[in-house]
């Protein structure tokens, strides 16, 4: 099982809004005969990819036993369903790292094994709970049809994230940098809000590092964004979310540009609504989501709870007012604030990362 969890993020980046599967194929001595991966939406599933991996070298893989992060399918979708395939070739066990959430699945692909006299099983709790934080965004998405969003902000000891005047290059090190790339590679969209284009006009690409360029998201209510940020370019792969009443001529100018633009629903302050938000990004196979910015748009996920995990660079300075990532927040005891669980930390360059789930988070 853990092989096939290795295998199964190889498919990092490319499979949403299909979740990442891997699958390993051992003969009854337990030796490894076939294994495979998920490797892009619309491509052969994990469990096919590795029978076929096992027939290409030669093997049988009547009698064997089939490792899987994920219940095998029980629909036709882009591809056969794989449990029938399964049954078809054979196989006589087959232990599962997880359940399918996906409503057209959940259960039917086990019961297909099961009616073909194959014996199921599921892994242990530990290979569980890594199978399901690998496809945490294909759980949230059919469990509460919204991304699984992940916070990320670079702040000084004193908590602010950039100076009164908006100022905020760089507050981290090149290192801190190099980990946002990799972040934005591990998700299927990044998001900021307004302000920070027209402030920073940043790329919001992957550059430091190999990795596929996620989805970039804008949340502008009044079609600010000017047509020459550097954020919008032909690749088809930069949203802006606005509302109802933006102007329709501005909005043909960025779509001129390379820009896709939707409406969403706006909140009692007129700014988009998250939810709303959200649940369009979901529509759109967007499985995870993280928010890079600023304060403003940090502080909005955060007041309606609609955050699941932060990764917050912590740098040696001290930037004094300015904004902070929980504007407009107030609890009325410690106890009832948000807590992360889970927490990890550790030193990258000169700052240092501490990341958690936020008790706000529903159950994967
Ligand atoms: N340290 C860091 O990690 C970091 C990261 C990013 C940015 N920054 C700094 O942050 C500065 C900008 O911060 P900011 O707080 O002014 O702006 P922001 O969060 O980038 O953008 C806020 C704007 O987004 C729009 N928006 C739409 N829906 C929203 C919603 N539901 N909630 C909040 N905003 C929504 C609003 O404009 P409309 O009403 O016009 O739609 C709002 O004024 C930048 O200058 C940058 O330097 C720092
Ligand atoms: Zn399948």
């Amino acid at each position: 099982m853990n092989r096939a969890l290795t295998l199964a993020k190889n498919g990092m980046g490319r499979t949403s809004p299909n979740p990442m599967v891997g699958c390993v194929i051992a003969d009854s001595s337990q030796n490894i005969i076939g294994e495979g991966w998920h490797k892009k939406y619309g491509g052969p599933h994990a469990e096919i990819e590795a029978i076929n991996n096992a027939h290409e070298n030669n093997h049988d893989v009547r009698g064997s036993t089939v490792y899987v992060t994920l219940e095998p399918c029980s629909h036709y979708g882009k591809t056969p369903p794989c449990a029938k395939r399964l049954a078809a070739e054979g196989v006589s066990r087959v232990i599962i790292g997880m359940r399918d959430p996906n409503q057209l699945v959940n259960g039917q692909g086990i019961k297909i094994l099961e009616d073909a006299g194959i014996q199921v099983e599921f892994a242990d709790d530990d290979i569980m709970s890594q199978c399901k934080l690998l496809n945490k965004g294909f759980i949230f998405v059919h469990k509460y049809h919204r991304p699984f969003v992940s916070l990320k902000a670079a702040m000084s000891l004193d908590g602010r994230m950039c100076l009164d005047n908006n100022s905020s290059k760089w507050i981290t090190g090149i290192e801190a940098r190099t980990e946002a790339h990799v972040m934005r590679s591990e998700n299927d969209a990044v998001l900021v809000g307004v302000n920070t284009i027209l402030n920073d006009d940043p790329e919001l690409t992957v550059r430091y590092i190999e990795g596929v360029n996620p989805l970039r998201v804008i949340l502008d209510s009044n079609l600010k964004t000017p047509p020459d940020a550097k954020v919008i370019s032909s690749d088809n792969k930069c949203l802006i979310i606005t509302s109802e009443n933006a102007d329709s001529e501005k909005e043909k100018i960025l779509i001129d540009k390379g820009a896709r633009v939707a409406r969403a629903a706006v909140n009692h302050n007129n700014h988009i609504d998250i939810k709303s938000a959200l649940e369009y990004l979901a529509s759109q196979g967007v499985l995870t989501l993280m928010v890079e910015g600023g304060p403003g748009v940090i502080s909005s996920f955060l007041s309606n709870k609609l955050a699941d995990y932060v990764k917050f660079f912590i740098a040696p300075r001290i930037l004094g007012e300015g904004k902070g990532i929980s504007l407009n927040m107030n609890f009325a005891d410690v106890n009832s604030a948000f807590m992360l669980s889970g927490v990890k930390s550790r030193l990258c360059g000169n700052d240092v990362i501490i990341e958690g789930r936020l008790s706000c988070s529903p159950d994967l």
